[in-house]
């Protein structure tokens, strides 16, 4: 018997390998197993046979349910939060009207702390154990958010917002500012327990050409560093970055000119997108974060996976909260879906899986920690469980008279989940969510035991 070894047994599902976005196939196990020790993945498979290979001393037995990798949000404001659904603006003056004032208490680092545990915990009762979020332009908002995420052990990525120009002064910082601030941070937080930088120009046209330069060159000193940005959301933006930025040909060109487009960019929303550009995030390898809540609410467009797909274009689905409407990635995927459907391509709820776990993680060159459940990786995974409402009850109630007839072969399990993940896209909620497993930690039953907000 070994003293520091939990097996966890549920149907198992997850892509062990990097794929092709638009043709994946998973790794499932009917009767699985996961084999957890400390922080980290061990083994994972079927269970009779890691159960007698593993003499482990506690076991969680969450038949029925299904376990999937621990979910990445490529793309959300923590700031945010607390002003998601305000109604009526589209991007410009949504930005003026709710969030610049919203963002503006981020000055005070005790409010930071407190939203900061709020955000936290609306990631995990969702199931999200990844996030790259943006915070505000003040650094003690990306300080609460590392520390916050420290003290679960949580993978985080962040970088304080950087704006010189066209937002209210009272947000604004200078291109040396900007520069040297966000030095300051990468050296206080990137690859400090599970934390990463991300420098974070918040779009074209809050920053001077000055800033752009001196974050660009930054990005060049410091390889292994995100960089986050928006690009292409909306028409009016388009036509603001044009006039801004006029000896460029593309807004893509805006940011390339300043090193900024490369295998570790990830820009937010790509929705109006030239073909010369869709042609550069392929050759960089740069990612397109697909935010199809956000893109309905605001009223931005439709996101073309006919294009990413044509251009081999990395995508990562994101809620961008506080424009989005959900934390919750499985409901994103369902507005992903409908919006493929309008363009009549529509995207699988394996596919849409593969864009918040294994797919992002691959893009990002995070593998060996995330985005799977293969062994060496942390132990972040969710528990599904798809009888989590009445509604659910009744259109899974074929799923358990299926499985009373005995265990599913491969393909037939694959079939189920793909179809428990669709159904729960559009009537389940966080209640589906049983279990938020992060490092080898249940951190949604803390929540639950401590109502809400995560101490
Ligand atoms: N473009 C620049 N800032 C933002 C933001 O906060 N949200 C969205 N959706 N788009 C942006
Ligand atoms: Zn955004």
């Amino acid at each position: 018997m070994k003293a520091d070894l939990t097996i966890f047994r549920a149907s198992i599902l997850h892509f062990s390998k990097a794929m092709d976005g638009a043709n994946v196939s998973p790794d499932y196990f009917d009767d699985g197993a996961l084999v957890v020790s400390g922080d980290r993945i061990v083994a994972v498979g079927h269970f009779k046979a890691l159960n007698a290979q593993y003499k482990c001393s506690l076991e969680h037995d969450f038949s029925g349910k299904l376990i999937i990798p621990g979910l990445i949000d490529s793309h959300l404001h923590f700031p945010q939060t607390e002003m998601i659904a305000k109604y009526g603006e589209q991007l410009l003056s949504w930005l003026e009207t709710y969030t610049f004032p919203t963002e503006r208490k981020f000055d005070d680092p005790t409010y930071c702390q407190f939203i900061a545990q709020h955000f936290i915990a609306q990631l995990i009762n969702n199931g999200t154990t990844t996030a790259f979020a943006f915070p505000s332009v003040h650094t003690q908002s990306v300080d609460a958010l590392f520390s916050q995420a420290s003290k679960h052990n949580m993978s985080m990525i962040s970088g304080k917002v950087c704006m010189d120009r066209n937002c209210p002064e009272f947000l604004q910082d200078t291109p040396e500012t900007a520069q040297q601030l966000s030095h300051e941070l990468i050296e206080k937080w990137h690859e400090k327990g599970r934390n990463l930088y991300a420098l974070t120009p918040r779009f074209a046209p809050t920053s001077t050409d000055k800033q752009l330069s001196l974050l660009g060159e930054l990005s060049q000193q410091h390889p292994s560093v995100f960089l986050q940005t928006h690009l292409s959301e909306n028409h009016g933006e388009i036509a603001w970055v044009k006039s801004l930025f006029p000896q460029h040909n593309t807004y893509l060109d805006v940011y390339d000119r300043y090193n900024m487009v490369h295998s570790r960019s990830l820009f937010g929303h790509c929705l109006h997108l030239h073909e010369q550009e869709w042609e550069r995030l392929a050759d960089t390898g740069a990612s397109a974060i697909f935010c199809p809540s956000s893109n309905l609410f605001l009223g931005s467009g439709l996101f073309s996976l006919e294009q990413a797909q044509k251009y081999k274009v990395n995508v990562s689905l994101a809620t961008d909260v506080g424009a989005g409407t959900s934390f919750n990635m499985l409901k994103t995927y369902g507005d992903a879906y409908k919006i493929s459907q309008l363009q009549q391509c529509p995207l699988s709820a394996i596919q849409g899986l593969y864009m918040m776990s294994q797919g992002p993680a691959c893009a990002y060159n995070l593998d060996h920690e995330i985005g799977n459940l293969n062994p060496g990786t942390y132990a972040d995974f969710v528990v599904l469980n798809p009888y989590s409402n009445a509604m659910s009850d009744l259109r899974f109630e074929s799923l358990s008279r299926y499985r009373s007839e005995g265990a599913a072969n491969t393909t037939e399990g694959i079939a189920l989940s793909e179809d428990m993940l669709f159904a729960l896209a559009f009537i389940g909620d966080d209640r589906a969510i049983e279990a938020t497993y992060v490092a080898g930690v249940d951190l949604k039953q803390q929540l639950k035991e401590q109502r809400y907000a995560l101490a």
